[in-house]
C-alpha cells in the first residue's frame, strides 16, 4: 500500500513538509510506503488560464497507483496558498481515479486561519468520494520553522495520531477487498444547477 503526499508550500523543506513527515514516519512504522511531492515551488496557473499541462496530467497519471493521499498546505491569508488552490483545482478537474481512497487534509500556520484552511482543502475530497480521515483535533501544526513545528508537542500528536488513523483505514480497506467487499458502483452525475 502507498500514500501520496502533496506539499503547497513554496518551501520544500519547510513547515508543511515538517507535518507530512510525521504522518510519513508513523505510515513507515506500520508498514505503508510514501511520497512527498511538492507543488508549492512551481508555477501553476488556476483552471482555464492556460499555461503548462504537463505537470498536472503527469502527477494525474500516478493517481491510480496510491492507496491513499494527505494534501498540506501552508496558510497564507487565512486560506490554503495560491498554488495549492490552483493545483488541486487543476488535479480535481482532471484525474479521476480519486474515488473511495482515504484522504486527509493538513495545514501549517503561524498562529492563525488554520480550520478555515483545513475546510477548504476538505472540499475537494469530499466532492470526490473520498473517505475523510481525522485525528484526535483539527489537522494543523504551528510554526514558522520545521524546528518550531515540532515543538508543536499537541500538533505532532495530531499527526502521529492522523498517519496511524490513515494507515489502520487502509488496511481495513484491503482486508474487505480480500473479503470481496468492494466500494458501491458510483452513479454518473445529476447537475440540476438549481434549473428544473
Ligand atoms: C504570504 C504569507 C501569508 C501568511 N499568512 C498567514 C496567516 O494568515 N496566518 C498564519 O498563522 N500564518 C500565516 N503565514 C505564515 C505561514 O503560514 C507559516 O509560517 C507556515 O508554517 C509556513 O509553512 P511552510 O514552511 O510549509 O511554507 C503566512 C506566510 C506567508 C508567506
Amino acid at each position: 500500500m502507498k500514500v501520496l503526499m502533496f506539499n503547497g508550500s513554496p518551501r520544500e523543506n519547510g513547515c508543511t513538509n515538517a507535518a507530512l513527515k510525521i504522518i510519513a514516519d508513523q505510515l513507515k512504522k506500520e508498514g505503508i510506503e510514501s511520497k512527498i511531492i511538492c507543488v508549492g515551488n512551481r508555477e501553476i496557473s488556476g483552471v482555464g488560464a492556460g499555461g503548462d499541462d504537463a505537470f498536472i496530467k503527469e502527477i494525474a497519471s500516478q493517481i491510480k497507483d496510491y492507496d491513499g493521499f494527505v494534501f498540506g498546505s501552508p496558510v497564507y491569508y487565512a486560506s490554503p496558498n495560491g498554488t495549492m488552490i490552483s493545483f488541486l483545482d487543476r488535479l480535481f478537474a482532471t484525474c479521476k481515479d480519486f474515488a473511495l481512497k482515504p484522504a486527509c487534509c493538513v495545514v501549517s500556520c503561524r498562529r492563525g486561519g488554520a480550520t478555515a484552511s483545513v475546510d477548504v482543502l476538505n472540499k475537494y475530497p469530499m466532492f470526490y468520494n473520498m473517505p475523510l480521515i481525522s485525528s484526535n483535533y483539527w489537522n494543523m501544526v504551528h510554526g514558522n520553522s520545521p524546528k518550531e513545528v515540532l515543538k508543536d508537542e499537541e500538533g505532532v500528536q495530531t499527526m502521529e495520531l492522523l498517519g496511524r488513523n490513515m494507515a489502520y483505514f487502509l488496511k481495513c480497506i484491503k482486508c474487505g477487498k480480500e473479503n470481496n467487499l468492494f466500494p458501491p458502483e458510483i452513479p454518473n452525475k445529476i447537475k440540476t444547477n438549481y434549473i428544473r
